[in-house]
């Protein structure tokens, strides 16, 4: 019987690969750092029994039409805004994405941005590249702590408990909002479930961690940037779209809040002449929340891990529902 044929939409790492030639024939598009073009993802849609996708792949109807196929779909990202859930449920293709093994690294991040922005460690690199530094002040480039500060996690699932548990050590105070309580954070991180509302008008740090859905798009809009803390420093490792970016904007360029550090944009990449990156109280990052090598090669192997499971009639590992 021939082998299954697989196709991943990046150029990834032959060693991780490999293992699994045994099971699929497998090919991959020719780049590292430049998504498939139109016409090889149509080609090889057509062609393939599982893929492997990325995060900036459009898994569309138009596109999906062409896969004649196509059991099971991998989405290297925990998110899968960019998969069209009713119409590939719809033609019987298994979905599914990389939650847990990219827990902690994006946490990781999460948490370094709040360092960033609160700290003001970018400025501070460029203060001293630039040659402005010529002598200590006391209020020279001071930032905010994080010690006794409340953050408010919005979209607590397992990234946002591992920021939580990190906030803990910090000797911040917890504030969350979700769809569901979560017993368990409450008891081990006294983290104090608010509504959307309160947990903007108490925080000191307002982390977005939701996932992006019809709900959740342009959540964090005027009202939302009008209701924090004048001193409030906004962290997004979401999805650009949750964001209105001009609000974000006018927020920060009218002293509404504080500061910003963003790892994701409604349009990725960003244009460098994005009016957000003109403002020094912005970090900005390039969706890199995740981007460990350790959980960029467990992401990699989890995907492979569905696609042949699924592939050989097993059932999917992690799959999306
Ligand atoms: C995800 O997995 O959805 C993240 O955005 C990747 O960094």
């Amino acid at each position: 019987m021939s082998k299954p044929y697989v196709y991943i939409t990046r150029q990834v790492p032959e060693q991780l690969v490999e293992p699994y030639r045994e099971i699929a024939n497998i090919g991959m598009w020719k780049h590292d750092d430049l998504p498939v073009d139109q016409e090889t993802l149509e080609k090889e849609m057509a062609e393939a029994d599982g893929i492997v996708t990325m995060l900036s792949d459009k898994v569309n109807e138009e596109i999906l039409q062409k896969a004649k196929r196509l059991k099971v779909i991998a989405n290297l990202a925990v998110g899968y805004d960019n998969l069209d859930l009713k119409v590939i449920e719809n033609r019987g293709i298994v979905a599914t994405n990389t939650p847990d093994v990219l827990t902690e690294a994006t946490a990781d991040l999460t948490f370094a941005l709040l360092l960033a922005t609160g700290r003001r460690l970018i400025e501070a690199d460029q203060f001293v590249r630039q040659g402005k530094w010529k002598q200590w002040s006391p209020f020279l480039l001071a930032g905010s702590e994080m010690n006794q500060k409340n953050i408010g996690i919005v979209g607590m699932g397992r990234i946002g408990e591992a920021v939580a548990r990190r906030a803990k050590g910090f000797g911040m105070e917890i504030l969350y909002h979700n769809r569901t309580k979560k017993e368990e954070a409450e008891k081990e991180l006294a983290a104090q479930f608010c509504s959307f509302e309160e947990l903007l008008e108490k925080s000191d740090f307002v982390v977005c961690l939701t996932p992006l859905t019809d709900e959740t798009k342009g959540l964090f809009n005027k009202d939302a940037f009008e209701r924090m803390k004048q001193t409030a420093i906004f962290i997004n490792v979401s999805r650009g779209a949750v964001v209105d970016e001009e609000a974000l904007y006018d927020a920060l360029v009218s002293g509404q809040i504080r500061a910003a550090g963003l790892d994701v944009f409604q349009q990725e990449p960003v244009d460098p002449n994005h009016p957000l990156l003109s403002l020094n109280q912005v970090v900005c990052l390039p969706h890199i929340g995740s981007a460990s090598e350790e959980t960029r090669e467990a992401m990699i192997k989890l995907c492979l891990d569905n696609v042949t499971s699924v592939l050989q009639g097993k059932p999917p590992v992690t799959p999306i529902r």
